[in-house]
């Protein structure tokens, strides 16, 4: 089984190493040279179909979910209503049930310099069934809008689940290339990990919050249909003292509502789910994680917590990555790097996702713990208990892609390319997943860097075997 699955995958790697055009092998793994646009990206303007509003008075627009409990067994829905604040209600209901049940949710809107918001809706359905196709209804009368959502597997060992990965997706031209290749992926993505930088709204003078509405409206056709995980970027940071906004991540938090109390966090910045198979840990890079901070003394709890029996895969989602060989944002992750490294070494993290930089890279299995104040010993080294680290910022944002990479690529680095794109992680059991990156420039079907990950606690083997 697993020697017809490397024969698979190593003929699968050699197609995809072609199709990426002539390759560059350095000192550490792969640097594509795939030739590409490297023009700017253009945001798309706000009349573009993408962004159209839905037809009618006060219609709910913008509706997006995410996971809403721990385990899986509640949804978060959110919707915004532009003209007053409307009904508060969902009603939902199982595919196989005319009973349709329904909660209130509540109400919040603010300002942001000389933007006022419209009324943003959250509201968290309860007590699902897992496993289960729901239905739900948002507004009132003929602006009633209906959408629906299908939550996971229960909780447990060997339970298949495929997740999508988007990062720094922002609103460009290109990031509607990678929205729609995420959708027309033969692969199909269940949940999406979100790893940060949102709407870009900030590009904007006076951060001009109206691109914080058409990014709500551009992303609608996948996340009113499937949970997004959310972690936040630098962009959602949106302080800006000279406008008199000193409070950091105020539309991102007003906007999207997580899960956080129920993992014990005493913020929306950093928390845990279940899903699946799978144990999500989402930090903040733009939050304090120096020791005693509430987020250090979250995660030094959190991690003995994950019971690898139950929820084998840990993944963890982070916006600016510890290992990025880019010139752009080089070693703004270190600090946390520093502070948390050997804890997911300890803990065996078995991948670390990752946004920031506008291109793409994925490391082999390698800490760089073993430093002190004393001995010197600060090079990263191959290590099988270590994470893969995948930064994925390619998404498409107005910033444009980041193109150049020192050299010579480090030895850790297994494969970078700075190219749009999104990825997909397939978690078949307890001991395997099926990993791999799609480029927006490809067909919908080909995976243009991939990996077999076999499980840090089940099958802790090197996974290099299978790739050569
Ligand atoms: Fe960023």
């Amino acid at each position: 089984m697993i020697s017809y699955r490397c024969y698979s995958i190593a003929i699968l790697w050699f197609l995809a190493l072609n199709n990426g055009g002539l390759l560059l092998l350095s000192n550490g793994g792969t640097t594509s040279s795939f030739i590409r646009n490297e023009e700017k990206s253009i945001d798309m303007p706000f009349d573009s179909d993408v962004f159209h509003a839905p037809s009618g008075y006060n219609a709910p627009q913008q509706v997006h979910i995410t996971q809403g409990d721990h385990v899986g067994k509640a949804v978060i829905v959110s919707w915004v209503t532009m003209d007053e604040p409307g009904s508060d209600t969902v009603f939902y209901w199982p595919q196989d049930s005319t009973q349709k049940n329904q909660t209130k949710g509540q109400m919040y809107t603010y300002k942001y310099y000389n933007y006022t918001s419209g009324y943003i809706h959250h509201c968290t359905l309860k007590n699902l069934e897992f496993n289960t196709k729901y239905y739900y209804e948002v507004g009132v009368g003929h602006t009633t809008r209906t959408f629906w959502f299908v939550t996971p597997p229960e909780v447990g060992l060997d339970v298949p689940y495929t997740f999508g990965i988007i990062g720094d997706l922002g609103q460009t031209y290109d990031s509607n290339r990678t929205l729609t290749h995420y959708e027309m992926n033969p692969v199909k993505g269940e949940t999406v990990l979100y790893v940060g930088d949102l709407s870009y709204a900030d590009h904007y003078e006076f951060h001009d919050n109206r691109r914080w509405d058409t990014w709500g409206r551009f992303v609608e056709r996948s996340v009113a249909y499937q949970p997004w995980i959310w972690t936040a970027g630098n962009h959602e940071l949106d302080y800006s003292p000279p406008i008199g906004e000193k409070k950091p991540f105020k539309p991102f938090l007003h906007r999207y509502h997580v899960p956080f109390e129920a993992s014990g966090s005493t913020e929306p910045l950093w928390y845990s789910i279940k899903r699946a198979s799978a144990y999500i840990i989402v930090l903040s890079s733009y939050s304090a994680y120096g020791t005693y901070t509430p987020q250090y003394m979250w995660l030094i709890e959190e991690l003995p917590k994950v019971n690898r029996s139950e929820t084998p895969w840990l993944i963890v989602l982070m916006h600016s990555p510890w290992y990025n060989s880019n010139t752009y944002h080089y070693m703004e992750g270190e600090t946390m790097r520093v502070m948390f490294e050997s804890w997911f070494v300890k803990y065996k993290v078995d991948v670390v996702f990752a946004g920031h930089v506008h291109a793409y890279e994925r490391s082999e299995r390698i800490s760089n713990i073993a430093y002190n104040i004393v001995n010197g010993e600060c090079t990263p080294v191959h290590d099988q208990n270590a994470p893969v680290y995948i930064t994925i910022g390619d998404g498409g944002n107005i910033e444009g892609l980041a193109t150049y990479m020192m050299e010579p690529q480090p030895k850790y680095s297994a494969f970078r390319e700075a190219s749009f794109g999104h990825a997909t992680f397939e978690i078949k059991n307890r001991t395997h997943a099926y990993y791999s990156w799609h480029r927006n420039v490809d067909g919908y079907a080909v995976k243009s860097d991939s990996m077999v990950f076999f499980n840090r606690h089940w099958y802790p083997k090197n996974e290099s075997i299978c790739q050569t």
